[in-house]
């Protein structure tokens, strides 16, 4: 008797966790699920890569994969991510909830930053006063240029000292674009042997390849193992003390702060908190706090991870270096240092930045969207609250959008007359309302690294260091496999 009851209601839990990962009708094709897991028997939770790759082949521009119950769906191609980014914005803007991600991040918190924030009237008035705060002249008396020039000032002393010989340049560039981030937003120089600076590094790589690899998956397919001690604890337990640490930075700059003259981001916050604080605003030192873990996190690697990918592809392509050069010499001769304004007289050299982040595809598939709502896309129905992947990388290499989808070539930027031009397909930030907010920022740090660095500097491949491998690392963000340079000065270069 008893042993039928278990056997029935077995039967009956399999019914209903069967109907649950279901695919419902009409809803994007994909691999068939099975219960409890899902698809995630069929990947390889520490490098998916391949797995989606061949999904994708097999189900084409829009497919969907099942995370535990969690019914997920990927877009590729311009068209597709356009009409869902753009064109159905508000369907399709949301974030995720429930994952593991967004627990660490805004539960730590106790405010929901902007990157992981729901699409809500909180969310865009936080965004709308970080886009004008991080505008160029946003921070009081000085300008954005003027710190990342200072930073890249830094870099230079430093390269300097290793001239002729070989040097490895990630941890530098990697200080150097946390550094920038820094100076907007508390304007410290840290040393980058600086514990606070060793911290937030630290804290990067070590939360990233937790919240990747497989026990971030595990955590956001089984809700049922979250409180259980396993190794995504550590995450959490680092977030928290990320949160606890800026809280005391926080009440440290609180000492030296004159209300209405801002220094830097914290100091502007404030002020707008003094204006606008109450009982149903969204300006909460809270909500700075997970707003300055946002802009340190999302602006540190990308920046980074792009400056090397850059370095790797000039050094590989010394014609290309050289090019630049006679245009970055022809363009400030004369002149102390760069500006950005600069740029609009260096076709080639902005060609060949973007010609850089296009090949670089530093966050492949984006940051996940979520629908709000039930919606159509392309045909297809996706219930509201489906995890949208939004596949950037398929755009940057898509066929019929690029003279040359997949080589190296700054012509793709070039139109006959060597005038610069942006093709539509150019979405290395992503597109629509959830567009990345640090655009400005890390397009006028790309241009003056790459600028300031070749105007000084020779970057040479080192003989001995074989055919260079240009398959990025896979991670949230990608970054080139760890590569060496030589440096040596530039005689043109008199100062
Ligand atoms: C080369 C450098 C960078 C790349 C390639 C990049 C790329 C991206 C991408 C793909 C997204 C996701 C957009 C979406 O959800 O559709 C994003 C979001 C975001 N990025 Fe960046 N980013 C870069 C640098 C920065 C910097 C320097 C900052 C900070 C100052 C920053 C701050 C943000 C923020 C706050 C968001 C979230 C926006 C929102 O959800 O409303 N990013 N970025
Ligand atoms: C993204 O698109 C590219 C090119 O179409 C494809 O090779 C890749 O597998 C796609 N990624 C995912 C996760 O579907
Ligand atoms: C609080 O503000 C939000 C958005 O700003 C609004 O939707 C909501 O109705 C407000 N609630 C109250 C109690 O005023
Ligand atoms: C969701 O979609 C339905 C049908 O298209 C629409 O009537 C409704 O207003 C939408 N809800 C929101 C919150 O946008
Ligand atoms: C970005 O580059 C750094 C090295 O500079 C690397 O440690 C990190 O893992 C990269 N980001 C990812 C997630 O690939």
């Amino acid at each position: 008797m008893f042993a039928s009851v278990v056997l029935l209601s077995v039967a009956v839990l399999l019914m209903l966790l069967l109907l649950q990962t279901h695919r419902a009708k009409n809803f994007p094709p994909g691999p068939r699920p099975i219960p409890i897991f899902g698809n995630l028997l069929q990947l390889n939770l520490e490098n998916p890569i391949a797995d989606l790759e061949r999904l994708a082949k097999r189900y084409g521009n829009i497919y969907s994969i099942f995370i535990g119950p969690r019914p997920m769906v990927v877009i590729s191609g311009l068209q597709a991510l356009k009409e869902a980014l753009v064109n159905k914005a508000d369907d399709f803007s949301g974030r995720p909830k429930g994952i593991m991600v967004t627990d660490a991040v805004i539960m730590k918190a106790h405010a929901p930053g902007v990157v992981l924030a729901d699409y809500s009237p909180h969310w865009r008035e936080q965004r709308r006063f970080g886009l004008m705060t991080l505008r160029n002249f946003g921070m009081g008396k000085q300008s954005m240029e003027q710190r990342i020039l200072g930073e890249i000032h830094y870099v230079v002393k430093l390269l300097e000292q290793s001239v002729g010989k070989t040097t490895n340049p990630h941890l530098l560039f990697h200080n150097a674009a946390s550094n920038v981030i820094c100076q907007v937003l508390f304007a410290r120089q840290f040393n980058y042997e600086d514990e606070f600076m060793k911290f937030f590094v630290g804290l990067f790589h070590e939360t990233s390849k937790l919240i990747n690899g497989r026990w971030g998956m595990i955590y956001d397919s089984f809700p049922l193992v979250r409180n259980l001690p396993l190794p995504f604890q550590r995450a959490f337990k680092l977030f928290k003390s990320a949160h606890e640490k800026r809280l005391e930075m926080l009440a440290e700059n609180k000492k030296t702060r004159v209300p209405g003259e801002p220094r830097h981001f914290i100091d502007c916050y404030l002020d707008e908190l003094d204006k606008r604080g109450g009982d149903n605003s969204s300006f909460s030192e809270d909500q700075l706090c997970a707003f300055l873990l946002d802009l340190h996190f999302a602006g540190t690697d990308t920046t980074a991870n792009t400056t090397l990918t850059a370095f790797l592809y000039l050094m590989n392509y010394p014609l290309i270096q050289e090019r630049c050069q006679h245009e970055i010499d022809k363009v400030l001769d004369g002149k102390d240092q760069a500006s950005y304004e600069d740029r609009h007289q260096m076709p080639y050299v902005q060609a060949v930045i973007h010609e850089i982040q296009r090949v670089a595809d530093t966050v492949p598939l984006s940051v996940f969207h979520c629908t709000t709502n039930d919606t159509e896309l392309m045909g297809y129905s996706i219930p509201k609250g489906t995890i949208i992947i939004p596949n950037l990388s398929s755009v940057l290499h898509e066929e019929g959008q690029w003279k040359s989808p997949h080589e190296f070539n700054p012509e793709n930027f070039l139109n006959e007359k060597g005038e610069f031009v942006k093709p539509l397909a150019f979405m290395p930030f992503s597109a629509g309302p959830r567009v990345c907010l640090g655009e400005g920022l890390a397009r006028m740090e790309l241009f003056l690294f790459v600028v300031t660095l070749l105007r000084k500097f020779k970057f040479i491949w080192p003989e001995d260091a074989g055919q260079p491998d240009y398959t990025p690392v896979f991670g949230t963000t990608q970054t080139p496999k760890p590569y060496w340079m030589n440096i040596q000065l530039r005689s043109t270069f008199v100062r």
